[in-house]
């Protein structure tokens, strides 16, 4: 079985070597966005330095050379992903807009007064709000499913709240505030069993865990490339080819035309029907390295290692006095979420700072959560295959010293 050889892949992160007041840099905002190793910083330069040019549009050497990385991008995120065929992979500027494009362009398009949207109460706000505001304009009735106390879905709720009424379920495979798993395999199926479709968010999950849309039946799944140590402002949206040729264009423009007259304009194929203007280039080449970086890495290996991050970490942090971790679900990657007596997760943000450590402070764009929780924030530590264990000991050492500030 691989392992991770971690002296060799925090070479490979530029970004790692930076100090923060004087201090070696601990990166713990790994769910907000991952450092870029270098095969990826190189492949946008390149780009940027040798072949700039659009796709898609010109015959000459250079925009064939882009296209063909482009194009060549869009193979590399299928096999990653296991779809089916490449038309089944939509570039967007990522999970957000790839939600919002199933909102807008499938949800105004097929439901209807009446019909029943189905998330959880541990939703990011981009899988609320977009179905919030279809609801709002076609009379659609949004439900959520309920997590308990450890911050596990409650499935038995959920199999209530499935009823032939539902038409989507739209949930988070790991939770961004709570590290949470959830069995989302299991929940499609029984999803699927009602007539409903289902939309995976894996914005989370596409750098923890190895990703079949085949084997998990899933009918779309979004991911951004930035969580997936890819360029930001790139993102993707996977969807069964017969739902995605069926439905309406998102974004109307040049690119993702057939034919375009003062009468009647006609659309492109799949999967530019869906990309309309100029698409993020450099940034999709950049995702395309950052695939065959993290396969390079290895799943096996990336989850064996980050469990053990996790077990260790949960130990460490659960030893500083008064601590409570926030969300301690059975399945779970290295997210780590805590609050400490007295003390303001900003104020906690900011003086373990001082001491090197960047943390993640507020919400997490998941104001449910924290309402469960009755808490207004968390800090956040979430924990990558390049950090290790001596990083999670100048955090606890931090938070040592905010105990004495704060006690
Ligand atoms: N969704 C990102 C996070 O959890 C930004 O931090």
């Amino acid at each position: 079985m691989k392992t991770i050889d971690i002296r060799k892949v925090r070479r490979d992160f530029p970004n790692l070597r930076v100090k923060v007041h004087g201090k070696p840099l601990v990166y713990f905002d790994n769910a907000a966005t991952t450092f870029k190793p270098r095969p990826v910083i190189e492949a946008v330069a390149g780009y940027y330095q040798e072949y700039t040019s659009n796709v898609h549009r010109g015959i000459h050497e250079l925009s064939e050379k882009a296209t063909a990385a482009y194009e060549g991008a869009r193979d590399k995120v299928q096999q990653f992903l296991n779809a089916r065929g490449s038309k089944e992979i939509i570039f967007t500027r990522g999970t957000t807009e790839s939600i919002n494009l199933v909102a807008y362009s499938y949800g105004r398009h097929f439901l209807k007064s009446g019909d029943e949207i189905l998330i959880s109460e541990m939703e990011h706000h981009s899988n609320i709000v977009p179905w919030q505001m279809l609801c709002e304009e076609k009379g659609c009735v949004l439900k959520v499913i309920p997590f308990n106390d450890q911050g596990e879905l409650s499935y038995e709720e959920f199999e209530k709240l499935l009823t032939a009424k539902t038409r989507l379920l739209s949930i988070v495979y790991i939770s961004n505030s709570l590290g949470t798993v959830n069995p989302v395999k299991k929940m499609i199926k029984a999803a699927h069993g009602r007539g409903a479709l289902v939309l995976v968010d894996a914005a989370q999950a596409v750098s923890h865990r190895a990703i079949d849309v085949q084997d998990l039946d899933c009918d779309f799944l979004a991911f951004s490339g930035h969580k997936l140590f890819g360029p930001t402002g790139t993102g993707v949206l996977y969807g069964k080819a017969q739902l995605l040729d069926a439905m309406p264009p998102f974004h109307g423009g040049g690119d993702m035309i057939s034919s375009v007259t003062f009468q009647k304009t006609t659309y492109a194929a799949l999967p530019y029907k869906f990309e309309a203007g100029t698409p993020h280039v450099a940034g999709v080449i950049g995702l395309g390295a950052a695939v065959d970086y993290v396969l390079s890495v290895g799943f096996n290996a990336i989850e064996g290692y980050e469990q053990k991050l996790l077990e260790y970490g949960t130990k460490a942090l659960s030893a500083v006095p008064g601590l409570k971790l926030i969300g301690t679900a059975k399945e779970k990657v290295s997210i780590l979420s805590f609050v400490l007596p007295n003390a303001h997760a900003h104020d906690i943000g900011t003086l373990v700072n001082d001491e090197g450590v960047a943390i993640r402070t507020g919400h997490h764009c998941t104001q449910p959560v924290m309402k469960h929780f009755g808490v207004p924030a968390t800090s956040r530590a979430s924990l990558t295959f390049y950090n290790t264990a001596e990083e999670i000991d100048a955090l606890v050492k931090a938070l040592r010293k905010v105990r004495e500030v704060f006690s």
